[in-house]
């Protein structure tokens, strides 16, 4: 059989947008309406066959709250992937994120893999008025900066896992 290839990945966005929710749902199946911030960052891994391949994603799930902003380095520093979450009901989330990408580009590895995700489209799904951040903005972003890009829900599991098995055919194979 083939080696294992191990990814590294980081999550990065403002606090609460879903980044630890993502995780749960990615590595889990599952999800919880009362999750806890994450302090300073947790590590978790899962493995996903691709194509025969098997990946091995090592995920930094990052805390999102101001007081922890400058551990964000330390884990993006080596990563060969990166998850920048926003909460398409939250344009500050938005902006945030571009900030995420811009940092992205100018201090991690040249050839890193970024994922722009929306998150939380789930809650949209009877009220189109609580979408505060157009597809066509996420979209443009992600045109502009070469990102892949996926509006997700943690809570329905909508593309999820879409955008790991996304990443995980750009990465070259050992
Ligand atoms: P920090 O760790 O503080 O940076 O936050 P985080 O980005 O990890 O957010 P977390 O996953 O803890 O989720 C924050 C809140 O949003 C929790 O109450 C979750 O249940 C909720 N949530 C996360 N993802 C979704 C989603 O897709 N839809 C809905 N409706 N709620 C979500
Ligand atoms: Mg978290």
């Amino acid at each position: 059989s083939n080696p294992i290839t191990s990814i590294k990945l980081v999550l990065l966005g403002e606090a609460a947008v879903g980044k630890s929710s993502i995780v749960l749902r990615f590595v889990s199946n599952d999800f919880s309406e009362n999750k806890e911030p994450t302090i300073g960052a947790a590590f978790l891994t899962q493995r996903v066959n691709i194509n025969n391949n098997t990946i091995k994603f090592e995920i930094w799930d990052t805390a999102g709250q101001e007081r922890f902003a400058s551990l964000a380095p330390m884990y993006y520093r080596n990563a060969q992937a990166a998850l920048v979450v926003y909460d398409i009901t939250k344009p500050q989330s938005f902006i945030k994120a571009r900030h995420w990408v811009k940092e992205l580009h100018e201090q991690a590895s040249k050839d890193i893999i970024i994922a722009l995700v929306g998150n939380k489209v789930d809650i949209i799904e009877n009220d189109e008025s609580e979408r505060k951040v157009a597809r066509e903005e996420g979209e443009r972003l992600a045109e502009e900066e070469g990102l892949i890009f996926f509006e997700t829900s943690a809570k329905t599991a909508e593309n999820v896992n879409d955008v790991f098995l996304n990443i995980g055919e750009k990465i070259p194979l050992k």
